[in-house]
């Protein structure tokens, strides 16, 4: 294949440089920037990172205009109806799809590391019963670095296997132990003879004092919103995880500063944010009335589970999920769940809208993944740790790629400073 170069040019010096273009397997070229600084002396300005690339991966690719998902080449579609999580957590993770007993292992190794320390469970009674559950999920997975720090040299490729499997395993834990934590009620250890979906509902919703039975359409429902979560390439809170551990942080800190950025409404936050957007909705007819709020630059209401940085059509995990929405609550008799009838009307009429068309706003993920928490049982402040505990698996697979790269650089960017000038201090009676 021809080298291709990109020709920069100082309108005002006139001094040329020549930059390198690369390309990957799929998707556009990006141009190399890196000795800008010393042919110009300038660097890129990009807030946002909108027309940014600020890592090589081979992990999950996106092409936002003709909204297709691929992880390690295999489309989202396919994994969604054929494979299951952990399966698609060793994909993610290892490039390849486990055999049989590579699948046998793995499951096995996070099984065997599904409980948690007695210690970490007794942190819980530091949060109030009110705490959010991602406050109290990001505290607890940061303080597990205290307890696996000796036994943590990232640059060991073991150690690095060890720390994959048990943030894996434990992260269900410690989120149904906040959510028992909340209720007031004991906590349920979890059962290794259970699939990963299966045992996060039975140590979510099991009591000590009678037998809870596991829905299997519930538990296929689960694993499948854990398979559309499970990584996106560099969104936020991956770029976070990428950004906190090249610095060579504990990776239980730098998953920690991941469930941080997650929760925001403008990334994870969202199905949480839906939920309450539908009940403030309320009805049909209202709808009108709060698409025109979502319009108005004067009014920071948004539609909620609307809009994408990189899809500019459908979001494809949107489209599977809808699906899965239906059949969901078809199983628990649900299906005339008003706020299923509400959003689907909501959808209708947004992407008949011309602010909507025009901007290419579709419904995300998110529009439709808190409905089927909530018919399941899970209230919408744990929608966000959902998504956590499978995004995890994302977090993992990206920072294990960052380490393993001898070329690793810490993350730091530069600016373009607009403050004060240099000037004197001022004595305090001066000033
Ligand atoms: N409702 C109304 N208007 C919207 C929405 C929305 N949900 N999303 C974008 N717009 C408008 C913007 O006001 C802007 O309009 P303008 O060009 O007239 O100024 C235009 O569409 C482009 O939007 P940006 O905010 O510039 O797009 P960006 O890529 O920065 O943001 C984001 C993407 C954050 C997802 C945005 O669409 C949003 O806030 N959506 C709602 C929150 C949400 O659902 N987040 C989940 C994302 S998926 C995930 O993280 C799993």
């Amino acid at each position: 294949m021809a080298e291709k170069k990109f020709e920069l040019t100082n309108l005002v010096t006139g001094k040329k440089s020549v930059a390198e273009v690369k390309s990957g397997t799929l998707g556009p070229d990006v141009l190399n920037i890196a000795s800008l600084g010393k042919d110009h002396g300038l660097f890129t300005f990009d807030p946002g990172f909108m027309a940014t690339a600020a890592c090589e991966s081979k992990i999950t690719f996106i092409d936002g205009d003709e909204g297709v998902l691929l992880h390690r080449g295999i489309p989202i579609e396919q994994l969604a109806e054929k494979s299951n999580f952990l399966e698609v957590a060793y994909l993610l993770i290892n490039g390849e799809l486990p055999t049989g007993e590579q699948s046998a292992e793995f499951t096995n190794a996070i099984g065997h590391h599904t409980m948690i320390n007695e210690s970490l469970l007794r942190f819980f009674n530091g949060f109030q019963y009110n705490a959010h559950p991602m406050a109290m999920l990001s505290g607890v997975v940061a303080s597990m670095s205290a307890f696996y720090h000796d036994s943590m040299d990232i640059n060991n490729p073991r150690h690095r296997e060890i720390f994959a499997h048990r943030i894996i395993a434990k992260i269900p834990t410690i989120a149904a132990a906040a959510y028992k934590h909340s209720l007031g009620q004991p906590f349920v250890y979890p059962r290794n003879d259970l699939d990963y979906g299966s045992n996060l509902l039975h140590m979510f919703f099991a009591v000590p004092c009678e037998p809870y039975h596991i829905d299997p359409v519930t538990a296929q429902a689960l694993d499948l919103l854990f398979i559309l979560h499970a990584d996106h390439e560099q969104n936020a809170s991956t770029s976070t995880v990428r950004l906190a551990g090249s610095t060579g942080a504990n990776p239980y800190a730098a998953i920690s500063a991941g469930i941080s950025a997650l929760w925001g409404p403008a990334h994870g936050g969202a199905n949480e944010a839906v939920l309450a957007m539908l009940e403030q909705i309320g009805t049909v007819e209202n709808v009108p009335k709060y698409l025109a709020k979502a319009k108005d630059k004067n009014d920071n209401f948004r539609l909620m589970g609307f809009g994408h940085r990189v899809y500019k059509n459908f979001d494809p995990r949107a489209t599977i999920i809808r699906a899965m929405c239906h059949k969901v609550l078809a199983k628990l008799g649900k299906s005339d769940n008003p706020l299923f009838e509400l959003a689907l009307r909501l959808e209708e009429i947004a992407l008949k809208d011309d602010y909507f068309v025009e901007r290419k706003l579709y419904p995300n993920v998110d529009f439709y993944s808190g409905i089927i928490y909530s018919a399941i049982g899970i209230p919408p402040s744990m929608f966000t740790v959902m998504f956590a505990i499978a995004r995890t698996v994302g977090w993992v697979a990206h920072w294990q790629e960052m380490i393993s790269d001898p070329a690793m650089k810490i993350s730091r960017p530069r600016q373009l400073y607009t403050g004060a000038g240099k000037r004197n201090y001022v004595e305090v009676g001066k000033r």
